[in-house]
């Protein structure tokens, strides 16, 4: 057994259906922390390491994908991508205090190989658990969006998950929402038709509501 450093730094996650605009809002979340000082980490699902980055590339970028893996495979090496993150930048970062904000951690698992494909839920929950060590977001952003909506938005032709059924995106959505019901205290639901300012505003709020005491103070508020 690997002894691991206390986590002392928030986890923040953000999550959501294909075009929420995840990004958008993990950039203005870290370009908030910048200006009132608190140290942010942010990084992104698969990828954020060069192993992550080279799987997310395997995985999405490849033109030759067309079909996507096995869904077993598929569920692993979303995992493996995840598990390296947890190693090499999540773990380091929380330990010396920062905020970490992360496009997409293991409700995306959840969302898309449970409830998108089928996946026994107990396997996901397992496979999460070898990856992350147990390592839980502390606050859980849901940018909720109709699949309709998010696809259009998202606006070209896209990777084979893009490119999977409506219905498939309709059942990871209802999947997120299961989620955020069932720990209303972790998630803050956002309707991700909003301004990206109202929502970042919003999100940043509900940040600092959670942040450790020693970095409100770095935040000078
Ligand atoms: P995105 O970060 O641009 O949204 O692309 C990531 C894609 O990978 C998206 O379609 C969701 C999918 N995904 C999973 O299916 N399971 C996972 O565990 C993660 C992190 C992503």
């Amino acid at each position: 057994m690997s002894t691991r450093a206390p986590v002392r730094g928030l986890l923040v996650t953000v999550e959501g259906g294909e075009g929420a605009g995840k990004s958008t809002l993990v950039a203005l979340l870290a370009g908030r922390a910048h200006e009132a000082g608190v140290d942010v980490v942010a990084c992104r699902e698969p990828g954020g390491t060069a192993l992550g980055e080279r799987l997310r590339a395997a995985l999405l970028d490849d033109d030759r994908v067309t079909t996507g893996p096995a869904p077993e495979a598929e569920l692993l090496l979303f995992a493996a991508a995840r598990a390296q993150l947890v190693a090499e930048v999540l773990r380091p970062a929380l330990a010396s205090g920062s905020l970490v904000i992360c496009d997409r951690y293991q409700d995306s698992t959840v969302a898309y190989q449970h409830g998108g494909r089928g996946l026994d839920r107990a396997l996901v929950a397992a496979v999460n658990r070898a990856a992350t060590g147990g390592l839980s977001p502390d606050l859980t952003l849901l940018l909720d969006i109709s699949p309709a909506a998010g696809l259009a938005r998202a606006g070209r032709a896209g990777d084979y998950m893009e490119r999977e059924a409506i219905a498939f995106h309709e059942r990871v959505g209802a999947c997120y929402r299961e989620l955020a019901a069932e720990e209303p205290q972790r998630w803050l639901v956002l309707d991700a038709r909003d301004p990206p300012a109202l929502l970042a505003e919003r999100a940043w709020q509900r940040i600092g509501r959670v942040l450790p005491a020693s970095r409100q103070q770095a935040r000078g508020r």
